[in-house]
């Protein structure tokens, strides 16, 4: 995986935001998987900033809790509306944002993966990762081939959630989740760290064993992951100053 650390979370959703426009400038019918929480907030006000290019993007997102329809501002659907989707030109055909007000969370979670195959396949997946190491809603344990399907949350994944809520906001730990492999099957991985209450699970990330205690070190098996921190995630990365210098030498190979 390639690491890129950058000063502070405002500089990570710049390069983040590089990382997403260079895949437009490639592909504009771009299939583009989303993510929610915290971190990728700075990253949408950037892509914010050149709406256009979003007109052929076919969306897709990684999770979202049981129950709660698009309109409810605690879904993760309305979030990616809000911070997103409503700021940048698209076609309504090209949103296959999930919806968690379902009956069946099973026959939703098939449907989820025959889309991402109808598509072609999710060329870029951008992911966040909790501080018990999962991705999208892949909480410790999760097998590392499982595919889209109903997921209980940790007590301390929606703990998580619940602070930034309205207290009385209606969620449950029931939710649907892309699997870990169906992330892995993505093109191109896009995972952003912001802040020292990741350092520990950065480290666990990047240099420690390959294992579905922590889902996110799956990411070292795939082959174009591209990650990106601010200073205060990647303090405890053994190899941080190895990286930097990766990075920084990166385009001068084969240069005179
Ligand atoms: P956060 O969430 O960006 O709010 O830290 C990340 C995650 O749980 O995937």
């Amino acid at each position: 995986m390639e690491i890129i650390i950058e000063p502070d979370a405002a500089a990570l959703a710049e390069r983040a935001s590089q990382v997403v426009f260079a895949e437009l400038a490639r592909k504009p019918d771009l299939v583009l998987g989303l993510a929610t929480g915290k971190t990728p907030v700075g990253l949408y006000e950037k892509l914010r900033l050149k709406p256009d290019a979003f007109a052929q993007v076919r969306f897709f997102n990684l999770d979202e809790f049981f129950g709660l329809p698009p309109s409810d501002p605690t879904s993760f659907n309305y979030f990616l509306h809000f911070h997103l989707v409503q700021h940048v030109r698209h076609q309504e055909k090209n949103l296959h944002l999930l919806r968690g007000d379902v009956k069946d969370l099973e026959a939703l979670s098939r449907e989820v993966e025959e889309s991402i195959k109808a598509v072609g396949g999710i060329d870029l997946q951008i992911l966040g990762i909790g501080k018990n190491g999962h991705i999208g809603f892949n909480e410790p344990g999760s097998s590392l081939g499982s595919r889209t399907r109903p997921k209980t949350l940790e007590a301390s994944t929606l703990a998580e959630y619940v602070k930034t809520l309205d207290p009385k906001a209606p969620v449950s730990n029931f939710a649907i989740t892309m699997g870990v492999g169906t992330i892995m099957d993505a093109r191109h991985l896009l995972l952003l760290a912001s802040g020292s209450g990741k350092a520990d699970i950065i480290r666990e990330m990047v240099e420690g064993p390959i294992t579905s205690e922590v889902p996110a070190t799956c990411l070292q098996l795939h082959p174009r992951a591209t990650v990106v921190l601010d200073e205060a995630a990647a303090a405890k990365l053994k190899r941080r100053d190895y990286y930097k210098w990766v990075f920084e030498n990166k385009w001068r190979v084969g240069q005179k």
